[in-house]
């Protein structure tokens, strides 16, 4: 009798454990995915934003986009371009923008991968709406 107690609630111990390390992968399952491709809610279309906005604060700094536009989140307050907060473009259009460049605006298409165009749309974007 004993024996048999104590199987059963080292089985729970077990199963609890199990339990545990489910609801951790759910969480970063969670986590991951927000991080990854959030969904935009603010406008009818549902645009996914895909890029790291860490790494795309650092690109509009260095390349040089601080130089030219006006964005509060990176005080920066260029004029040369339009003002990125008033403007609030939408992220295909910041994709578009920075591949192909418009105006005095340089194409970025050589110089930044296609991730790192992402990057800093995503930041452009997320720090405008
Ligand atoms: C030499 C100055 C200059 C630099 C550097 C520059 N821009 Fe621009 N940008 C402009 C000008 C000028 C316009 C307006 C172009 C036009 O009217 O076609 C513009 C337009 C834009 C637009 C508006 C697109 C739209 O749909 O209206 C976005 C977004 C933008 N730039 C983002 C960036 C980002 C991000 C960077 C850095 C990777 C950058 N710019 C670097 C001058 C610059």
């Amino acid at each position: 009798m004993t024996d048999h107690r104590s199987k059963s609630s080292s089985a729970k111990r077990v199963a609890g454990r199990a339990l545990a390390v489910v609801a951790f992968v759910l969480v970063l399952g969670i986590t991951a995915g927000s991080a990854i491709g959030a969904t935009s809610h603010t406008s009818g279309a549902k645009a996914t934003i895909v890029g790291n906005t860490a790494t795309g604060g650092k690109l509009f700094i260095s390349e040089g986009c601080s130089g030219c536009h006006t964005l509060k989140a990176a005080h920066a307050t260029g004029k040369v371009g339009p003002n990125l907060n008033t403007l609030k473009p939408a992220y295909a259009a910041i994709i578009k923008q920075v591949t192909n460049g418009g105006g005095v605006m340089p194409s970025f298409k050589g110089k930044l991968s296609t991730a790192q165009i992402q990057d800093v749309a995503a930041y452009v974007y997320k720090s405008t709406h």
